[in-house]
């Protein structure tokens, strides 16, 4: 037993930030930005919340595979900006589709955390715990940003994707990998609220979203092609037999940095970074879904999916479509 994917689907907020448009609130320039990640432009939410983001790419998906909510058993919510503490942004989707049957909960894995979802729907489905599910990537990351940092706050978008899962006994995952790295952890950090009880007031600030960008470079061009090769070689497969690698949308250099260690063309590398910026949990399925859209995936299509970021986490996954 296997899953497969059936259905994706996206929905990013209305308003579209530009380069440009950052440059006037703050010391930076679209040459800057532009020519050190690839990212021209992000979506920011105004009206919208992580919640009513995911809920809509969990209808787009749902209605692209062609299944009702009340068959959803699962649904998982990988991100970092929930709304709330609790309740979790997978019960907010429950309730905003109606899929009364569901069992729900968050994973925060970061920029992995929608590989990750997929891998523990997969551990479900294979265990028979489970038959159809929602997988979403959902970010609202303006709201962590320090706007004063320019270092980072460009970097970022909010969005949402989404994929339906359902169990296959001839195809779908064929392999993956997964692993995570606490101790480089502090990397890339954004702290909760501090201690705060009748013992000891730390104060409540709100943390924001710091990161030593060079650091979490290096371990992108290291750990994601290393992962890649894993996977392959439990696939036994090489490189080139893979038709697409929908990877994390971080910074432009380091897919390029991936696609030359794995020796493969650029051209099998999808790009959304440029008007999305970088969407942590989001970045995965909503690639995914602007392929899917485009008609480039045909069936038996082999797809690399690999997501990569906080915690230090990365996560590796080969379907076939
Ligand atoms: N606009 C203009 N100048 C900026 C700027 C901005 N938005 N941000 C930083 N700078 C300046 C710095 O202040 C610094 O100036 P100085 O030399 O006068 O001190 C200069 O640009 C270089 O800064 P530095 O941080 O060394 O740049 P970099 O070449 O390392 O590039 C990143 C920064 C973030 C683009 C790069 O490190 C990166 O892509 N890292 C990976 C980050 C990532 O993708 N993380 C998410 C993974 S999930």
């Amino acid at each position: 037993m296997t899953s497969r994917i059936i259905g994706t689907g996206s929905c990013l907020p209305e308003t579209v930030v530009t380069n440009d448009y950052l440059s006037t609130i703050m010391d930076t320039s679209d040459e800057w930005i532009s020519s050190r990640t690839g990212i021209r432009q992000r979506h920011l939410v105004k009206e919208e919340t992580t919640a009513s983001l995911s809920i809509e790419a969990g209808r787009r998906a749902l209605d692209d595979a062609g299944v009702k909510p009340q068959e959803l058993d699962m649904i998982i919510v990988g991100t970092l900006t929930g709304d709330y503490v609790t309740p979790s942004t997978a019960c907010e989707v429950q309730a905003g589709l109606g899929a009364v049957n569901a069992v729900c909960f968050d994973i925060n894995a970061a920029c992995s955390g929608f590989v990750f979802g997929l891998h523990t729907v997969n551990a479900y489905i294979k265990s028979g715990m489970c038959k159809t599910a929602l997988v979403i990537g959902a970010e609202t990351l303006s709201k962590i940003m320090d706007w004063s940092d320019r270092s980072t706050c460009v970097l970022f978008g909010d969005g949402a994707g989404a994929a339906v899962i359902r169990a296959d006994e001839t195809t779908g995952i064929l392999a993956y990998d997964q692993g995570s790295d606490g101790e480089r952890g502090l990397h890339l950090e954004c702290k909760n609220r501090t201690n705060n009880n009748p013992l000891v007031q730390t104060g409540m600030e709100p943390g924001y979203t710091h990161m030593d960008g060079q650091e979490v470079y290096k371990f992108a061009v290291t750990a994601v092609p290393a992962s890649i090769h894993k996977v392959l070689e439990e696939a036994g497969l090489s490189p080139d037999d893979i038709d697409l690698y929908v990877l994390h949308q971080a910074n432009i250099r380091i897919i390029q940095s991936v696609a030359k260690r794995l020796k493969v063309s650029m051209d099998k590398f999808p790009i959304s970074l440029d008007h999305c910026g970088n969407i942590s949990a989001g970045s995965v399925p909503i690639l995914l879904d602007e392929v899917n859209k485009k008609g480039m995936l045909k069936k038996g299509d082999k797809i690399m999916m690999s997501g990569f970021g906080g915690g230090l986490t990365w996560g590796s996954c080969l379907i076939e479509w």
